[in-house]
């Protein structure tokens, strides 16, 4: 197990190697790849008024991600992984503990770091384009420059055609579809996924989630993507981080290792793929008696 680790490369040093030449290493192995996002002895509880000792719903949170890494979060249902995506994101704050992301301490909402949820939000009395602009409004930007983006992003996501329609309009992928450009309109380089793609049929799924990882692997964007999906964890990510039932802890942490994390339609067919979702199944107990959630 590799979790406790603050420093994301420790994990990385050589154990047969005497201690003095292992830290070197490390010191050599931060250099080049910066640290974006990093949980430091994080817990979370949500006390009652008046509650003084409430439970942990979270505890001992520590891990970093690598700026353009793609790490998935997986754990049994109530185990607090969207506290912590939450606590990422600066919508929740810690009870104690550390959140950095990009170098800095998040105290509240933090720029450029985006969020996408299971529900698309769409609001339905603006078209999709509209709908994208959203953010970009919000900011101050002017109307040509932001529906420019708007645009570029509709066609990015293979919405081309479908700017004036409503959300009504569209089927439940396309609509996360626009929930995805709207996502990246705001040019984030750090996106917190909360499992976007769970409400979608399989077929609708698998084509997404090729769209998705082209994206943040040829934008290099840094993501932490919570999902239930086993499977969708090894075709998208670099990493996955497996969570104990609560109070959740991250009990493993695992290097998926394979090629091909921006095409997961044929990294789903590499014969390592299925003992690597065995794994995960037993590490969450799948399947076994009391694991049903
Ligand atoms: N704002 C909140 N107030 C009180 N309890 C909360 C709040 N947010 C989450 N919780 C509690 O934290 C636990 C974990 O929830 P959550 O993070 O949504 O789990 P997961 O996403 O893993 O299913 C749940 O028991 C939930 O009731
Ligand atoms: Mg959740």
């Amino acid at each position: 197990m590799t979790t406790t680790s603050p420093m994301y490369v420790v994990s990385e040093s050589d154990g047969n190697q005497p201690a003095a030449t292992a830290s070197k290493a490390r010191v050599a192995d931060v250099t080049p790849t910066r640290v974006e996002i990093e949980f430091r002895g994080v817990s979370k509880a949500f006390p009652r008024k008046g509650q003084k000792d409430a439970p942990a719903v979270v505890k001992d949170l520590t891990f970093s991600i690598r700026k353009g890494e793609v790490v998935s979060l997986i754990g049994p249902s109530g185990c607090g992984k969207s506290t912590l995506l939450n606590m990422g994101s600066g919508l929740y704050s810690p009870t104690t503990g550390t959140v950095m992301v990009a170098g800095q301490e998040v105290k509240g909402p933090v720029k450029k770091v985006a969020f996408m949820l299971q529900k698309d939000l769409l609001m339905p009395w603006r078209t999709i384009e509209k709908n994208v602009e959203v953010g970009l409004e919000i900011a101050g930007m002017p109307k040509a420059e932001r529906r420019a983006i708007a645009t570029e992003m509709l066609g990015k996501c293979h919405l081309a055609g479908f700017e004036k329609h409503y959300p009504f309009q569209l089927s439940g992928g396309m609509r996360q579809r626009a929930a995805l450009a709207r996502t990246l309109a705001m040019k984030p380089d750090v996106l917190f996924l909360d499992e976007p793609f769970s409400a979608l049929d399989a077929q609708t799924k698998m084509v997404l989630q090729q769209d998705l990882a082209r994206t943040l692997y040829n934008e290099q964007k840094t993501a932490l993507f919570i999902t239930h999906d086993l499977a969708e964890a090894v075709a998208l990510s670099d990493r996955i981080l497996v969570m104990s039932a609560r109070p959740g802890t991250i009990i493993e942490e695992i290097d998926v290792n394979l090629p091909m994390r921006d095409n997961p339609l044929e990294r789903r067919k590499l014969p390592e793929t299925g003992p690597l979702i065995g794994r995960l199944m037993e590490l969450l107990h799948v399947g076994e008696e009391g694991s049903m959630h």
